[in-house]
């Protein structure tokens, strides 16, 4: 029997953020000791949560949300007043300081703002009755991601062929997300239904994410993957050896521009080049119709360390070399051949589509 289609199961099905077993604690598998070693962390205090995201133990965008969900239940529960004034004040300070961990990820401040709303909604009530509401709001949004995803890997696969190569950046799988991931989903759904795909997963530089993670996720998962330095994307889709291009988001404004992790829009750029379709899959809760375009986006930089010395034995430029380090890039809407959502597929005018499938969002039912 082949070993690595047995792990399929466990790759998808991988514990990266659950709420602990007692409710006043968080487990995630620390991201920044893969592939290497799993090592889950218990989260407790405001600090953890904070650190934790920040320093992307936990990361990707609806795995960043929900472990802030659990994080604000957790933290609230902690909350030792009856006076709702009081317990809102308190529950806003630990929202803003989430909140402000890491800046691009719609996902953080949409999983911190419904969590808010349940307190709104349900002031009436004893804080003791809201702090269980809170954790049940929060085990929903991670039920509900589990769900999303697996919409996004079913309309996802319908775009693909048994046989094709694939081109990825980032990672966009079950260790960002819940269960099948959103650009990895269709992979992982595709190969339980016996298809097969060859993928290139880019390095990603400078936090390796596609190295460290979604080689190890597919590999795992028993699908062949070859990893390739972020500079190689050109070669393996002028060879003919890309089919498609699928990648996860952070932010997607109202007109469609993407911000996903930094490169991602070089790789649209190659593959409308090399006339190579480029899709970007997420859930609706990463498109923010607030937000008009990528220039109203905030992109996160990050220290300058990450390029110098990270993941080097030695440093390999002078202290003094000034660095540039935004975490995204913003991929225009016109590089985009579609949006992939859990409610359906979007294509241009994203102005219109988008808007569409949120009115799908608020009459329908996700697909079974
Ligand atoms: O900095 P990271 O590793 O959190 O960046 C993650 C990405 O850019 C992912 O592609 C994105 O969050 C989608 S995860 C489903």
């Amino acid at each position: 029997m082949d070993n690595r289609a047995a792990d399929l199961k466990a790759v998808t099905h991988i514990d990266n953020v659950r709420l602990g077993g007692d409710g006043k604690s968080v487990v995630i598998i620390d991201q920044t000791k893969l592939p290497n070693a799993a090592e889950y962390l218990t989260l407790r205090t405001a600090e953890d949560f904070y650190n934790a995201i920040f320093e992307l133990k936990v990361r990707g965008a609806p795995a960043i949300g929900i472990c802030a969900a659990y994080g604000i239940a957790v933290l609230a529960s902690q909350i030792d007043t009856e006076d709702y004034s009081i317990f809102l004040e308190k529950f806003r300070k630990y929202k803003e300081y989430l909140n402000s961990s890491r800046p691009t990820a719609v996902n953080l401040s949409w999983a911190l703002n419904r969590m808010e709303q349940t307190v709104l909604r349900h002031q009436d009530e004893s804080t003791a009755q809201i702090k269980d509401l809170l954790l049940k709001e929060s085990r929903s949004i991670q039920e509900e991601d589990m769900q999303m995803c697996r919409a996004i890997s079913e309309y996802g696969l319908s775009l693909l062929k048994d046989g094709d190569g694939i081109l990825t950046h980032c990672n966009a799988g079950p260790l960002a997300t819940s269960r099948y991931g959103t650009a990895l989903g269709p992979l992982f759904l595709g190969k339980e239904q016996g298809m097969t795909f060859h993928v290139f997963a880019d390095e990603t530089r400078p936090l390796l994410q596609g190295a460290r993670l979604t080689s190890y996720e597919l590999y795992k998962g028993g699908i062949d993957v070859t990893l390739i330095c972020d500079n190689m994307a050109g070669i393996v889709m002028k060879n003919g050896w890309v089919q498609a291009c699928l990648v996860g988001c952070d932010r997607i404004a109202a007109n469609g521009d993407t911000a996903n992790k930094i490169g991602t829009s070089v790789v649209a750029v190659l593959a409308d080049y090399y006339k190579i379709p480029f899709y970007v899959l997420g859930p609706t809760s990463t498109i923010d119709m607030n937000c008009p375009t990528g220039e109203d986006i905030r992109i996160e930089l990050r220290s300058p360390e990450e390029i110098r010395s990270k993941f080097y034995a030695e440093p390999m430029a002078l202290e003094e070399i000034p660095c540039y380090n935004p975490a995204f890039d913003v991929t225009p809407a016109g590089l985009i051949t579609a949006i992939i959502t859990e409610y359906g597929i979007a294509r241009a005018p994203y102005e219109e589509s988008l808007k569409e499938i949120f009115r799908k969002k608020k009459t329908g039912a996700l697909p079974d």
